[in-house]
């Protein structure tokens, strides 16, 4: 049996979504900038796309750039703060995706910010009376907090920060990567400035998705060269990404009360189960239906002198996941997440991540292998 459990590295395509895509493969090739009716065709898709994704955010068609996935638009987001909105001050957090944390790291090295790290707690929690105090300064600032965390699933409060930032008059900037697809968004409701998105977080294709800018922004393009997306990024459109991602996104949000209780039955399955297994069973980060994201599980087992084999021991028997750990001669060197939020490395961890694909098969069959791996190195 194989068993895909790394959904929040990326998921499957959806059939429907692989079908919707095939057209624009093959004869409907057009390149939207073209002014013959191939373009023209081209341009509808587009612009039928960005209709469809700015109707599940709430939002205009206009606010919706279309980039290469999450990294890039993190990486938009961030350079338009301090190139076109002359932010001075950046407040992140040490748990941040890559995506965010390297790219501030390089922002903050260039020497033109200030850059501050809210508190958080061992859960992940963002400390909001340190955020608070973090913003009482005179300086145009940019509050960049991912909406969950995709190795632990802790979620921010979005509402309580976008209110905070509104009461500082501060930019907000909400990774929204493992988060788009999976919960509703009603930005005529809560303000952000900024959301990422990337479409094979949520069965669509990879190699694309969009970033959020709020209307009432000044942008400036991060790549030049082409007045597409409304001269914010130069470059032939991926014109079957796009078509891709909107009826991925379509797929999401038609079911998702549905896809929600799908996932979060299988999570507490497997929290449950492991808890009535093993005596010192934690979990990294919130686990609650209300504080974090019900597609993602942070395990943290018992210590095992076979620790650094258990990814690997999982994978031989089909049971795809992930770590935050690298094991090297003996030592777990702990991803910055888990070292952010203070983790025990004597401690195996694995990331289980579900999908609404997942079958109760599926979750037993991988709960069945991690128990025969402790069954065999505990003794
Ligand atoms: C929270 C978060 N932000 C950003 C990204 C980057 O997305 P992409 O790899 O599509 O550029 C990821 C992908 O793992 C992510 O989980």
């Amino acid at each position: 049996m194989r068993v895909y459990l790394d959904n929040a590295a990326t998921t499957p395509i959806a059939p429907e979504v692989a079908e919707c895509m095939i057209p624009y493969l093959l004869n409907e090739f057009g390149n939207p900038s073209s002014t013959h009716s191939f373009g023209r065709q081209a341009k509808a898709v587009i612009e039928t796309a960005r209709r469809t994704v700015a109707k599940h955010l709430n939002c205009a068609p206009a606010e919706i750039c279309f980039t290469s996935g999450g990294t890039e638009a993190d990486n938009m987001a961030l350079h338009i703060s301090v190139n076109a909105l002359g932010v001075k001050h950046i407040i992140t957090s040490a748990i941040e995706h890559h995506a965010v944390g390297h790219t501030v790291e390089y922002i903050n090295q260039q020497g033109n910010i200030r850059l501050s790290y809210v508190k958080i707690d061992s859960k992940g929690n963002v400390d909001l009376v340190d955020l608070e105090r973090l913003l009482q300064t005179e300086e145009k600032t940019l509050v960049s907090l991912m909406h969950a965390n995709n190795e632990i699933a802790t979620l921010l409060p979005l509402e309580k920060v976008s209110a905070l930032c509104q009461k500082y008059n501060a930019y907000f900037h909400s990774d929204t990567v493992q988060t788009m697809g999976h919960y509703a968004f009603d930005l005529q409701k809560t303000k952000i400035d900024f959301l990422t998105c990337a479409a094979h977080k949520f069965h669509g294709p990879k190699g694309i998705g969009f970033l959020y800018v709020n209307k009432l922004l000044k942008t400036e393009a991060l790549i030049h060269g082409g007045a597409q997306e409304r001269g914010l990024r130069g470059g032939t459109e991926n014109l079957y990404g796009i078509a891709g991602l909107a009826k991925a996104m379509d797929l999401a949000y038609e079911n998702i009360t549905e896809h929600q209780e799908h996932v979060q039955a299988l999570k507490t399955y497997m929290i449950d189960s492991f808890k009535a297994h093993f005596n010192d069973m934690s979990f990294h980060g919130e686990v609650s239906p209300e504080k974090s994201l019900y597609t993602v599980l942070n395990c943290s087992f018992p210590p095992t002198s076979k620790a650094g084999m258990l990814l690997f021991t999982l994978d031989l028997k089909g049971v795809a996941c992930s770590g935050g750990s690298a094991c090297s001669s003996g030592a777990v060197n702990m991803s910055h997440v888990l070292q952010g939020i203070g983790a025990d490395g004597s401690r195996p961890n694995v990331r289980f991540s579900f999908s609404r694909y997942t079958s109760k098969e599926e979750i037993d069959y991988a709960i069945q292998q991690v128990k025969d791996v402790f069954n065999k190195t505990l003794v």
